[in-house]
Parts: structure tokens; C-alpha cells; sequence
């Protein structure tokens, strides 16, 4: 497959939840072009759409009007058999509470997503826990695991199907500053050194402005803003 430089592209993208009381409109036009290459960061306050969108870019929801485009197909139009298998095999997604099946232990909840639509490539699961510091764990259920290991065996699941691209919904928003940090800096070695790409939607932006390409949802659109103290974004060349 040819690797084009946009991983995502929205157009014009609005969401709306119409519920008993009110039509509630989330997203308000919102268009962007995410690079292949980069952590991107989507800040914001509590509320503002942040998990909305992260939702409509890998296909989990769809918008009300407009296009999602993932690696040049349009999310939009795919049925839901295609989608679910795209997102199987391209995307990986990491959750603020872990998402982890509480039956399975550490190495079958890695496993689950490469049974999917295939044969679990059980030496990679096993490099994954390695260089996760997993591997003594393996056997272990969610319960018996602390909330950095839990966070790193549900990235060792995002990674299992080598994705192009892993969603993070508050990725370090359950743990202890410590731990974030060494959850955070897992991210950022597996970004420079595998070139993996990263969409990490998060209210704390003392993460994401650590040399990354920021956004902000703000009033249902998303906006480039300024980087505070030096009034300038940092662009990686990528
Ligand atoms: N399924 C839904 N039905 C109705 N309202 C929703 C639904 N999902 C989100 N919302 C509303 O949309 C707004 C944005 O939510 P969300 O995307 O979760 O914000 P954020 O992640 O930035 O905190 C909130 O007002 C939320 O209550
Ligand atoms: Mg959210």
C-alpha cells in the first residue's frame, strides 16, 4: 500500500446527539489534515467534543454531515463490516480507563485483537510485554495489575496488529503523575523510534505541548493555537 503523507483528513465535519430534551451540536465544521509521522494532540476544556471526534476519526461513531478520510478512504461511506476490519488492522485505540477484558489475562487481552480477523503473531506479542516490562505479568488478570501496567498492556493491544496509528482518549488521565510521565514517555519513544503515529485527545496540556502538533476544540471547531510563553508553535519537520 502505498503511504501517503495525510493520514486523516476531516471535511467539514458536524456531530450532533439530538436527545429527549435537547439537539445538541457538538461539532461545527470542523476540517484538518493530519500528517502521517507526528504526535498530535487535540486539548480542550471537559465537554468541548474532544472524545466526539476522537470517535469519528477512527470510525467508532459517525458524523451527522461531512467526510472522514482514513488514509484516503472515506470512513463515512464504508459499511460497518469494512470499518470494523479497518479499524482492526490500521488502528490501534488507548482509553483513560484501560478497557481491558476482566476475564482474559494480561497475554490473551494483548492477543484478542490479532484473533480477529487472523493468527496472533505470538513472538511480536511476546517483544511487545518485553519491552513493556509485561512479560512476568503475562499470566496475571487486570485486577492483579497496577494502573501503569494496565495502561501498558492496552497499548501492547493497540500495537498487536501493527496499526499506522494509535487513538488515545486521556491516556495518562487515571494515573499518578509518575506514571503518567513513564506511560507518556513509552508513546513518544514508540513515535520516534517506529515512526508510529499518534492522535492523543487529553485536557492536560502540559503533555501535549511538549514539542508536538497541537490542537484545541474550542466552540465546535478545531483552531491551532498559540503555544504559550514563546507565542509560537514548534513544527517538527516530518
Ligand atoms: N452519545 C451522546 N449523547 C448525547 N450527548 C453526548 C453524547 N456523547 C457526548 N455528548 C455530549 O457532547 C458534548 C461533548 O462531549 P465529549 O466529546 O465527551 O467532550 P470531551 O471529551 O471534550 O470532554 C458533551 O456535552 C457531552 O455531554
Ligand atoms: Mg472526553
Amino acid at each position: 500500500m502505498s503511504k501517503s503523507a495525510i493520514l486523516i483528513e476531516a471535511l467539514d465535519v458536524h456531530k450532533e446527539f439530538h436527545t429527549e430534551w435537547e439537539n445538541l451540536a457538538v461539532l461545527k465544521g470542523v476540517s484538518f489534515k493530519l500528517e502521517r509521522g507526528p504526535m498530535h494532540f487535540i486539548i480542550g476544556r471537559s465537554g468541548s467534543g474532544k472524545s466526539t471526534l476522537l470517535h469519528l476519526l477512527g470510525g467508532l461513531d459517525r458524523p451527522t454531515s461531512g467526510k472522514i478520510l482514513f488514509e484516503g478512504q472515506d470512513l463515512t461511506s464504508l459499511g460497518e463490516e469494512r470499518t470494523a476490519r479497518l479499524r482492526n488492522k490500521r488502528m490501534g485505540f488507548v482509553f483513560q480507563f484501560y478497557h481491558l477484558l476482566p476475564e482474559l489475562t494480561l497475554y490473551e487481552n494483548v492477543m484478542l485483537p490479532a484473533m480477529m480477523y487472523g493468527k496472533p503473531d505470538h513472538g511480536w506479542i511476546r517483544t511487545l510485554l518485553s519491552r513493556f516490562s509485561l512479560l512476568s505479568r503475562k499470566n496475571h488478570f487486570p485486577a492483579q495489575l497496577s494502573g501503569g501496567e494496565k495502561q501498558r498492556t492496552a497499548i501492547a493491544r493497540a500495537l498487536v496488529n501493527r496499526p499506522s496509528v494509535v487513538f488515545c482518549d486521556e491516556p495518562t488521565g487515571n494515573l499518578d503523575q509518575e506514571t503518567a510521565e513513564s506511560v507518556f514517555a513509552l508513546m513518544e519513544e514508540l513515535n520516534r523510534n517506529e515512526g508510529l503515529s499518534f492522535v492523543v485527545v487529553t485536557h492536560d496540556e502540559t503533555l501535549a505541548w511538549r514539542n508536538h502538533h497541537v490542537y484545541r476544540m474550542q466552540d465546535g471547531i478545531l483552531v491551532r493555537p498559540e503555544r504559550p510563553g514563546d507565542g509560537r508553535l514548534t513544527q517538527k519537520s516530518s
